[in-house]
């Protein structure tokens, strides 16, 4: 069976890499990793793929003039790396229109928030502020518009008594890790489909499930 090439976009430490280079070392995930690139030479998540073998690049945004010439830059490289499906993995930078579009359904982003709740950073301080009794993440098809795209999956956590952001963003963290090698490998196993805002997954889901919180 071809395995799904995917590359892998990140910033810096790479745990969410790191998730799906341990789903890909299992022969019967549908995906590989082709190709790690980052905008940052120290990022750690370099690290870690060089760790699994896999090809790294470093495409340092301040070296382009704008951000046009940085998004054609990584579209080069993504281009030769054979690359069908591109996971943004804590990469830091925003990607323009043309570059959205030119992947589009072939794009994903993990969010560290059940969004549409909480675009952009600081999402679980944000979270503790609102005083959600439910946070988590999503993994969602990237547009042109910030944490914007369709949902694909999403995992969620209670918000419990003496959370702070970082006992939070660990909960969040480990569902991270679940959900993105999840999700690529349905769309590796061809079961989501994308129209318009609204994706759809074939195969069993379970709406018997509830997480009430405070239980
Ligand atoms: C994660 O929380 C992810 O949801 C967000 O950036 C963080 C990246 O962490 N987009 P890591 O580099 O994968 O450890």
């Amino acid at each position: 069976m071809a395995r799904l090439k995917t590359a892998v976009l990140i910033s810096g430490r790479g745990s969410n890499l790191q998730a799906l280079l341990d789903a890909a070392g299992r022969t019967d995930y549908p995906a590989e990793v082709v190709l790690v690139i980052s905008n940052l030479a120290d990022a750690y998540g370099l690290e870690r793929a060089r760790l699994a073998g896999v090809a790294t690049c470093v495409i340092d945004h301040k070296a382009f003039p704008d951000r046009a010439a940085f998004d054609a830059a990584v579209d080069a490289e993504l281009r030769r790396s054979g690359a069908e499906l591109i996971c943004l993995a804590g990469f830091m930078r925003l990607l323009g229109p043309a570059f959205a579009n030119a992947w589009r359904d072939r794009l994903i982003n993990i969010h560290p928030s059940l969004l549409p709740s909480f675009k952009g950073l600081h999402t679980h301080r944000r979270a503790l502020e609102a005083g959600v009794k439910l946070h988590g993440c999503t993994v969602h098809f990237v547009t042109a518009e910030l944490d914007d795209g369709p949902i694909i999956i999403q995992g969620a956590v209670p918000v419990v008594d003496g959370d702070d952001e970082d006992r939070l963003a660990a909960r969040v963290l480990e569902v991270e890790h679940r959900i993105y090698p999840l999700a690529v490998r349905l769309i590796a196993e061809g079961r989501v489909e994308v129209n318009g805002q609204l994706v759809r997954v074939r195969g069993p889901s379970d709406p018997g499930r509830t997480l009430v919180n405070p239980a």
